[in-house]
């Protein structure tokens, strides 16, 4: 079985081929960077016109890549939703007119549940399994149960970690997408202890009993402390000691909010081989992923956290999502609709 899978759902315009026992056959990814740099985010208009005029190209190199024709696809699956809807629709369109002409199936991809499902791509994992999902627009604790099957166990009460970590580190004056930078910068901080003692940060919901997160106070506090440095250009050791406290303070949320989901995950499956999954643009931070593997070893789990190229938006992602469906026999009909909005746990009996 091999899927084309079609991934236009922000700003990066990817077309890929899988096989279902888990070969890459292709993989290309176009990040619009330079389109949006200049607008210091996203621009939907100008992401969707982006995907229209490069994702012809871009299917015709994944399909010379991988060696095939369209008559060699089993099925041909695009990001349906949530996303920007104007770039969403530009790479459904593509999907159902190549499913159409070459009398293929068409699958209907949730980018969240793509996300979620990466690890099995990367590693042979089984289900249940616990996922943090965290990314631009996301910040989830779910449990998967099974392909279509997914329990939200907690999420952000208002940004998502991406989005902290982007707008925090706009306000220390590095470029955009702020994240990557963030981490960078923060290895330039010469004495952790001083740093986060300088730079005290709040932990938002730390020691709550719910597995919600909230982010903004953090990217106030942040503010804050900005505010109180000499104006104009921060100095480089302002912003190394910033962005180190920075992600002390985050990872220690992740670290007690993902604790508390440890043992629910544990009580609620008694799993004979519990698994953590790391997923989304954010779990590229290595901070994050050194945090989150003490976590998972202290409290017997795996932790599998897929290649960052795998991590940040690709369709490779989306064909595999699309395998899965396939295997099932789950396919879309042509008039689907679009979901710029399409939480996990509507997606049973889709
Ligand atoms: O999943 P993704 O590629 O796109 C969506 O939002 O769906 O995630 C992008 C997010 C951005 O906020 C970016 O700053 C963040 O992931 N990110 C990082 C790192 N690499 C990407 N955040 C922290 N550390 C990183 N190394
Ligand atoms: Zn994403």
């Amino acid at each position: 079985m091999i899927v084309l899978g079609i991934e236009t759902s922000c700003d990066e315009t990817a077309a890929a081929v899988i096989r279902d026992d888990r070969t890459i056959m292709s993989n290309l990814v176009l990040s619009q960077l330079e389109e949006h740099r200049a607008f210091g985010g996203v621009v939907p208009e100008v992401a969707a016109r982006a995907h229209l005029d490069h994702l012809d190209t871009l299917i015709k190199g994944a399909m010379d890549d991988a060696g095939i024709g369209f008559a060699d696809l089993s099925g041909v699956a695009a990001t349906c939703g949530p996303g920007l809807i104007g770039g969403v629709m530009v790479g459904m369109m593509a999907a159902k007119a190549i499913a159409a002409a070459c009398h293929l199936p068409f699958i209907a991809i949730n980018h969240l549940e793509a996300h979620a499902l990466t690890p099995r791509l990367t590693d042979d994992l089984e289900f249940p399994y616990l996922l943090l999902l965290v990314s631009g627009g996301h910040t989830q604790i779910l449990v998967a149960e099974a392909v279509g099957v997914y329990r939200h166990w907690g999420g952000t009460m208002d940004d998502a970690l991406g989005e902290c970590f982007d707008k925090s580190a706009k306000l220390m004056g590095l470029p955009y997408p702020g994240g990557p930078h963030l981490e960078q910068a923060a290895h330039g901080c010469l004495n952790p202890a001083a740093a986060c003692a300088r730079f005290p940060l709040p932990r938002p919901l730390k020691g709550r009993p719910e597995l919600d997160f909230s982010f903004s106070g953090l990217k106030t506090a942040v503010r804050a402390h900005v505010d109180k440095l000499p104006p104009g250009d921060l100095r480089r050791e302002d912003v190394a000691d910033l962005s180190y406290s920075f992600q002390d303070a985050i990872c220690d949320v992740l670290q007690d909010r993902l604790g508390r989901a440890l043992i629910k995950f544990k009580a609620t499956y008694q799993p004979t081989q519990p698994s953590l999954v790391l997923a989304g643009g954010v779990a590229a931070n290595l901070r994050i992923r050194a945090a989150l593997t003490t976590l998972a070893q202290d409290n017997g789990f795996r932790l599998v956290a897929p290649p960052v190229k795998l991590c940040s938006d690709n369709a490779a992602m989306i064909a595999w999502a699309g395998i899965e469906h396939l295997r099932l026999g789950h396919t879309h009909a042509l008039n689907v609709a679009a979901r710029p909005r399409w939480p996990l746990v509507e997606m049973e009996g889709f």
